[in-house]
């Protein structure tokens, strides 16, 4: 695992950005794996700005959305779709058939998850998945608890995330009881996994999941078996990981070409 510690967020999401923008330029086919939540916010605010102001050309690329909660039409305000719409999709110039989210509306579920684990492999594979972290380790919404090497399918919410959820929902009753969410074997299957975590609510989650051993109660900590995990963290979020000075030293003495 590759982990970068920043001062804050705005600069962590800087080089997350760097990174995809990157991989745009170099692979104008490529494909991108999408999260959502308030982590990625600045990330796709930065990805919007590069494509208005140097015209980071989205014209080839795919996108395919982690999750999306079940029963909520993707016009209902707080629906992932909704969200993908508002914060990125409609400032950038990537075609709408390319772009993959799961459909919560569907009649049925197994179907869709399997047309969707298809659509990801006709593609191609995903190049780099952005991935956010619950306060309780999940990825993707893989709760605790998920199988290591789940594909996409429906899961239930815990408590932690519906009450995280809430004021999108206008309190936790109104939250969805189940999403469609892609696997943790799809996850990793993904080139590169790029997880952001920021405050001292993720503390916990970060450090577990990068020095604690690997299991399904943190469903995060599968990606130190993944080849290619980079996570760019805000000191807050890095806190609580014994490692930390060594984590910050590796970084600031890559050589040139490693850099971001
Ligand atoms: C959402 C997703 C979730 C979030 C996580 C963190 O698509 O995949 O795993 O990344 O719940 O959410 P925030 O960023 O709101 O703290």
């Amino acid at each position: 695992m590759e982990i970068i510690i920043q001062p804050d967020s705005r600069q962590a999401s800087q080089i997350a950005a760097r990174i995809v923008a990157r991989l745009v330029r170099e692979k104008p086919h490529a494909v991108l794996g999408m999260a959502t939540g308030k982590t990625p916010l600045q990330l796709y605010r930065d990805l919007v700005l590069m494509h208005r102001e140097s015209g980071l050309d989205f014209g080839g690329i795919t996108s395919f959305n982690l999750d999306e909660y079940v029963g909520t039409p993707p016009a209902h305000p707080s629906s992932l779709h909704s969200y993908m719409w508002a914060h990125l999709f409609s400032h950038i110039n990537m075609p709408r058939e390319r772009i993959n989210i799961p459909d919560g509306l569907t009649a049925d579920i197994p179907a869709a998850c399997r047309k969707y684990e298809q659509a990801v492999r006709s593609a191609g594979g995903i190049d780099v998945q952005i991935l956010g972290i619950g306060t309780n380790g999940h990825i993707g919404y893989n709760e605790p608890s998920s199988s290591l090497s789940s594909r996409t399918r429906i899961k239930t919410l815990t408590e932690e995330s519906r009450l995280d959820a809430a004021a999108a929902f206008g309190g936790e009753e109104g939250v969805p009881t189940h999403v469609i969410t892609m696997g943790l074997g799809t996850i990793m299957e993904s080139k590169m996994c790029l997880l952001l975590a920021f405050g001292k609510k993720k503390a916990r989650a970060v450090a577990l999941t990068v020095e604690g051993p690997v299991t399904a109660m943190v469903p995060g900590s599968i990606l130190q078996m993944h080849p290619r995990a980079i996570l760019v963290l805000d000191k807050d979020a890095a806190s609580e990981l014994k490692m930390a000075d060594y984590y910050t030293w590796v970084h600031d003495h890559k050589p040139d070409w490693q850099k971001y």
